[in-house]
């Protein structure tokens, strides 16, 4: 299973929805109180990405200008400078950009050709070639586990920006509203024409500074495929977090799901032994909030902190098979049964085996577990 950073997309637009104008310098949307507020999030992040358009455009140094972020970092075993990464198809990088020569490390990832191209010209920075096309996926998987990047800040541009929220795998969107217009539709958009998975994006803070608002969205739709989309993490950890709103018991576990339609809505949630039902199970009290033949069911995804029982004492039908019953062909959990009340629990298998799709994300494990710790597992 491949980890990924968490990943933060920072842009500042005009009102038009552009992210410069075609001048020969960088359009300055934002202004002192806004950078000192995106140095610091570069000062909270291990690595800061941007595409090689960026770098030709603008030719950024992305530093952390402040001494004491630095310091402060430093004071926590980190690098004084987060690791500068860029994405180049082309190899077609200036060796004289302010991008290699400030900072710390630096890692240029490419295509094979791109790679051959960045022999011929090198650049101050570790070359990556990712095979003939760069997949962002092979990428976040790189940056986490060969270089240990936790927190990515991605910075643009829109080549970027669109690809990675199209792909569900964007966390957080940090988005500046300037009070200008560009007007000149040559200019460079933030997100370009095309089809974008899932819905509305969850507002989660706007604020105030100077003239500009910043607002901050996480994206909320189901990831289409086998791999942990942010959307994904979002709706697994809101299971783990009702899991812990149960009643506590000792002769069951305590359990939380969601489920949520293919465009990122929130079908029902539900959680074990809720409003005074003494035996129910999460899956099954989220499922009974949804009208039996919701034609939204046969797109939807259920998370859930354990995985939906196979067998049990309460009542007749366990929860894969309500699940099954309700026409639902996607799973995703964080936990596998332990053998505490069960021997050989095998939901996951099951549902797997009937077709459903069923995604494991381990490392929710720990938070699903949390408030069982008193089951002595
Ligand atoms: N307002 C803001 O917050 C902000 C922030 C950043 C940038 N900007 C503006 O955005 C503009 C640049 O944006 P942009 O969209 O042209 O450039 P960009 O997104 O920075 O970079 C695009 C380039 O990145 C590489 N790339 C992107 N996706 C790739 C993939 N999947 N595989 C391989 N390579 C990939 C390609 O490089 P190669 O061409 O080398 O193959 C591509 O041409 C500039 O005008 C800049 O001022 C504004
Ligand atoms: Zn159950």
């Amino acid at each position: 299973m491949p980890s990924y950073p968490y990943v933060l997309l920072s842009a500042a637009v005009s009102l038009d929805g552009y992210l410069d104008d075609t001048g020969p310098d960088r359009l300055l949307l934002s202004g002192p109180a806004d950078f000192d507020r995106v140095d610091e999030v570069r000062a909270s992040v291990d690595g800061i990405l941007v595409g090689a358009g960026t770098i030709r455009a603008d030719n950024p140094r992305l530093l952390v200008n402040s001494a004491e972020r630095r310091a402060a970092r430093t004071a926590q075993g980190k690098p004084a400078y987060p690791l500068k990464i860029t994405v180049s198809a082309s190899g077609e990088l200036d060796p004289a950009a302010n991008f290699w020569h400030t900072g710390g490390e630096k890692v240029v990832y490419t295509t094979e050709k791109g790679a051959r191209r960045l022999r011929e010209r090198p650049v101050a920075a570790d070359v990556v070639a990712l095979g003939d096309e760069l997949d962002w996926r092979a990428l976040l998987t790189h940056l986490r586990e060969v270089r240990g990047v936790e927190r990515l800040m991605v910075e643009g541009g829109g080549t970027v920006h669109t690809q990675l929220l199209r792909q569900g795998l964007a966390d957080e969107l940090q988005l500046v509203l300037a009070p200008l217009f560009v007007g000149d539709p040559r200019a460079p958009r933030l997100f370009g024409p095309g089809g974008y998975q899932g819905g509305r994006l969850r507002l989660v803070e706007t604020r105030r500074i100077e003239d500009v608002v910043l607002t901050r969205y996480e994206p909320t739709a189901p990831g289409t495929g086998v791999l942990p989309a942010a959307a994904d993490r979002h709706w697994l950890a809101l299971a783990c977090d009702l899991a812990a709103e149960c009643p506590p018991s000792s002769t069951a576990f305590s359990v939380g799901a969601v489920v949520v339609a293919a465009d990122g809505t929130e079908l029902a949630r539900g959680h074990s032994r809720e409003a005074g039902d003494p035996v129910v199970h999460a899956e099954e009290a989220a499922l009974a909030k949804i009208a039996p033949g919701d034609p939204r069911l046969a797109g939807a995804t259920v998370y859930s902190s354990l995985e939906p029982c196979t067998h049990r004492a309460s009542r007749p039908t366990p929860c894969a098979r309500l699940i099954l019953a309700a026409g639902v062909r996607r799973v995703v959990t964080a936990w596998r049964e332990p053998d505490t009340f069960v021997a050989d629990a095998d939901g996951s298998g099951m549902l797997a085996g009937a077709g459903v799709d069923v995604l494991v994300l381990p490392e929710y494990a720990a938070r699903a577990a949390a408030p069982n710790a008193h089951l002595a597992l």
